[in-house]
């Protein structure tokens, strides 16, 4: 039986004509009930009474969750079962934010040690870079590092990055130090990743899972010869590095694998970059610190998932409040809204971790699923965006939002005879948007405001349209970039196991490597001395004359 048959889905697809008939409008101005639907954990408040819901919406989808066995799954999940069925692995991107004395078993064994191990080696490894105490081939000291990685070996280490480098101990730790990421395998992001970096004085760390997808092998082969080129071959040993679960591979790349940092088959990649994939390059920018703060930061929303009541439980919360945008209201995307300019690279993180885990057509058993899952993820920090697409969410389609704020800034201005703050200032617009969302504005108040006839239509907003609010109490630090991480990773995994598919397997993604490997042996073929002229094979019409167009002298 998929969940789709179950009496509480029923219910709340009936629930739901009854839920269209109401308007935000109204429902903000019952006090109780925004009291309700509220949460909060470790200084995240979740303000979720913009939804298109109310209390009876959230009883009800708290027995879907019933339904769903959501509870047993996150046992299942945190338990290292092996939930990825198609790949038969455990998901235990929890255990790499786990603390010495927690046992989490695989097979009967405890990963935890392991976890802590590497860390104590990415940790030892980071200081003697750092502090000069190893150095490059030439005796410099390596102040810059190129991370080389695609997808999940990439988007969560730069988002994450991105977010700590203007906190101010982070900024201070990272005084003198360059870190670049290198990951689309487009010529021009090895220019861009290399500009103005001295091989003498760079350290280059290759990050694949598989150490066999093709942009980042390429990638590596190009900047090792770009190490070689001014440094010759003995350079490589001590200027490139490795993270990888394939140490074998590794090897066979010629580095050594002294020089490589492991994990674990049951880290999926869109979720590593809690291990060495992030923390790596991470430590070598920023020192340990600021790393430890952000894995207690993962840690704080672990425990809560698995301990606190789902009425209570901030990514139990989101994860229904998605389904049921989704499935029963028929939102088929939804904009993640950081007022804070350190998380511009947080919406192309989830993007990943979201769309590739829900992505799917069909249930863990393989059936096809009878509803549309995964969702359309996309966003920009505020206010940027508010001068973008906002246009569309405030009167074209409905997009449910996610916006997130802090109270502090971590880089403070307060400009003299500025009425307020620039933070207070990016905060006005942060409380301001989900109320014009939800609220609207009517013809009726256009027109006492006495706007002319023919502008009323163009200037009504219909309001009635959903969002979350995500209040932190402090400053975009490590510690709420932590917080946050877990908070979305596991807002995915929820709403996965509510809908019953596999979000840890990924194999929309292979179709397109397999034809691209069959272009490339084509590109060759045509481009080599032999085959210059070679007939174009094994492709429909449209894409051999699109070849052809491109081979064209
Ligand atoms: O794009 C597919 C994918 O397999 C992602 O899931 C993964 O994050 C990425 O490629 C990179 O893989 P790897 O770390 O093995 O290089």
């Amino acid at each position: 039986m998929t969940i789709a048959q179950s009496p509480a889905w029923k219910s709340l697809a009936g629930h739901a004509a009854d839920i269209r008939r109401l308007h935000l409008r109204d429902l903000l101005q019952n006090q109780d009930r925004c009291a309700a639907m509220t949460a909060e954990h470790d200084g995240i408040v979740l303000d979720f009474s913009r939804q298109n819901a109310t209390p009876e919406t959230m009883r009800m989808l708290l027995t879907l969750a019933e339904e769903a066995k959501l509870r047993e799954r996150i046992k299942a999940l945190v338990g290292g079962e092996k939930i990825n069925n198609t790949e038969k692995r455990a998901v235990l991107h929890v255990a790499l934010r786990a603390k010495k004395g927690e046992k989490i078993l695989v097979d009967g064994v405890d990963v935890v040690p392991g976890v802590l191990k590497v860390q104590a080696q990415l940790k030892a490894f980071a200081e003697q870079v750092r502090t000069g105490k190893r150095k490059g081939a030439t005796g410099k000291k390596l102040t810059d590092v190129v991370a080389i990685g695609i997808g999940g070996s990439y988007l969560g280490p730069e988002f994450v990055f991105e977010a700590m480098r203007t906190d101010p101990a982070c900024a201070k730790a990272a005084a003198g130090r360059r870190l670049r990421f290198l990951a689309n395998v487009d010529p021009i992001d090895v220019t861009r990743a290399l500009d103005g970096l001295d091989p003498a004085t760079t350290l280059v760390v290759v990050i694949s899972k598989t150490f066999t997808t093709a942009e980042t092998m390429l990638n590596a082969r190009t900047v090792r010869a770009w190490l070689v080129k001014k440094l010759g071959e003995k350079a490589v040993a001590k200027h490139m590095v490795a993270v990888s679960t394939n140490l074998k591979e590794v090897a066979a790349f010629g580095i050594d694998p002294a020089n490589a940092f492991g994990f674990w088959d049951w880290v999926g990649g869109r979720y590593s970059v809690c291990a060495a994939v992030g923390l790596l390059p991470l430590a070598l920018q920023f020192g340990w610190k600021p790393v430890q703060q952000f894995l207690d930061g993962a840690h704080s929303l672990d425990r809560h998932l698995v301990e606190a009541p789902f009425e209570r439980n901030l990514p139990v919360l989101l994860g229904l409040l998605g389904v049921w945008n989704s499935s029963f209201l028929g939102h088929g995307a939804r904009a993640l809204l950081p007022y804070c300019q350190a998380l511009l690279k947080f919406a192309p993180h989830i993007q990943q971790v979201d769309m590739e885990s829900n992505g799917k057509r069909v249930a863990t058993d393989g059936s096809v699923l009878p509803f549309e899952a995964g969702e359309i993820d996309f966003g920009e920090p505020g206010t940027n965006g508010q001068h973008s697409f906002y246009q569309l969410i405030h009167q074209g389609r409905v997009i449910p939002a996610d916006f997130i704020g802090f109270r502090k800034s971590a880089q403070p201005v307060q400009g003299k005879g500025e009425p307020v703050s620039n933070h207070d200032e990016l905060m006005s617009n942060f409380f301001a948007q989900p109320d014009a969302l939800a609220c609207g504005k009517s013809d009726v108040e256009l027109r006492t405001e006495g706007v002319a006839a023919e502008l009323i239509p163009h200037k009504t907003f219909p309001g009635n349209r959903p969002s979350n609010v995500l209040l932190f109490a402090g400053a975009c630090d490590p510690y709420a970039v932590g917080q946050l991480l877990a908070l979305y990773e596991h807002r995915t995994a929820v709403q996965g196991f509510i809908w019953g598919l596999n979000s840890f397997d990924q194999w929309g993604v292979e179709l397109g490597k397999v034809l691209a490997k069959q272009v490339r042996t084509q590109l060759a073929t045509s481009r080599s001395a032999k085959g210059k002229g070679a007939r174009i094979e094994g492709f429909n019409p449209a894409t051999a004359a699109l070849l052809k167009r491109y081979l064209a002298k």
